[in-house]
């Protein structure tokens, strides 16, 4: 069975065509970040109007490449929630077009879900599993019983930890994404050089509090500038980087042992932190865990992974009516059709 799957959720512009759920054919990603670059951030509106520049080129690319005209596409799989609501709308308004003209099933798939099924793509894990997703609006903690069944374990109270990395980044004047840069960056410092605030939520064992960090930082480099001090940027990249990571695998660690799971998997923008990475394998390692991480092709948003979570999805019965509507916030564990 072969699923077109369209991802606008946020800056990238995506489309593919996946075979089965696990077998690419095509993954075609056009991004506006160069253009948001200049302010520092995602401009919602900037990405709307890209989306809607490019995204029929995106999809007539996704078909060509995978050698496939819509007859061969058996149904359309798109983001519909969470992300930014005039972003996802492009991508449901597109697609329930297509779906009608060409008279096909319209899957709609939860953002967070696709981003766990970039494993589907990358190796034949299957659930169930424990999966940390980490991107830039979500840091969750999920038990994965199904391709369609969720549990949140534990979440972040505010921010989420891509928002800290470039909230940081930023601080640290660093080009954005402010994670990406501070992983590059960090090989370069000493994590050790700066101790940094280890947040704990008060009766929420496994939930994460990202926000008291970003003030760390800030107050950090404030204080070096007022002593007329050189910022040392590579020093408190690395020194971010690190309590990040510790915060996120102590947590994980955590449920893993107190829910008895003993196959990890990553999903989102920030699994393809290196320093991440390598601490999840140790970890899994000492523990005798089996540890899946998606290649890092699909770390980021695409459309590969919303057309392999749309063949589950579909499989198990979701199929939405043309007045399909897009939501900027949505629950993993909520599906509204
Ligand atoms: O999943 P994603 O592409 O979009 C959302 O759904 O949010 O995640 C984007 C986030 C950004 O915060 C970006 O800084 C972060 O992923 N990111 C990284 C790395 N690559 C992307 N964070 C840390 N290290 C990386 N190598
Ligand atoms: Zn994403």
């Amino acid at each position: 069975m072969n699923i077109l799957g369209i991802e606008s959720s946020c800056d990238e512009t995506a489309a593919a065509v996946v075979e089965n759920g696990r077998i690419l054919k095509s993954n075609i990603v056009a991004s506006s970040l160069e253009e948001h670059k200049l302010y520092g951030g995602v401009v919602p509106e900037i990405a709307s109007r890209r989306h809607a520049e490019c995204i029929s080129a995106v999809v007539a690319e996704a078909l060509e490449k995978a050698g496939c005209s819509l007859d061969d596409i058996d149904a359309i799989a798109v983001t519909y929630a969470p992300g930014l609501i005039g972003a996802l709308l492009v991508g449901v308004n597109f697609a329930k077009g297509l779906a009608v003209a060409a008279n096909k099933p319209l899957v709609p798939v939860h953002h967070l879900r696709s981003h766990i099924a970039s494993n589907y793509l990358t190796s034949d894990v299957e659930p169930p599993f424990l999966c940390l997703i980490v991107s830039g609006g979500h840091s969750h903690i999920v038990a994965v019983n199904s391709y369609t069944d969720y549990k949140v374990i534990g979440k972040t109270r505010d921010d989420a930890a891509g928002e800290a990395l470039d909230k940081a980044g930023r601080t640290l004047d660093l080009p954005y994404p402010g994670g990406i840069s501070i992983d590059k960056i960090s090989g370069q410092g000493n994590a050790d050089a700066f101790k940094f605030p280890h947040p704990r939520v008060e009766g929420a064992p496994y939930d994460f509090s990202f926000s008291g960090l970003k003030t760390a930082v800030i107050n950090t480099v404030h204080n070096t500038q007022q002593k007329g001090e050189k910022i040392p940027v590579a020093d408190l990249a690395a020194s971010f980087q690190k309590n990040v990571v510790a915060c996120l695998t102590e947590k994980l660690e955590a449920v893993a042992l107190d829910f008895g799971f003993n196959k990890i998997v990553l999903a989102g923008g920030v699994s393809a932190n290196s320093l991440l990475r390598a601490e999840c394998e140790k970890m899994c390692k000492a523990h005798g865990w089996a540890l899946q991480l998606p290649e890092l092709k699909y770390c980021g948003d695409n459309g590969a992974m919303v057309a392999s979570q749309g063949y589950y999805e579909f499989l198990a019965g979701v199929c939405a009516a043309s007045n399909l509507n897009a939501y900027a916030t949505m629950p993993i564990d909520e599906a509204i059709v």
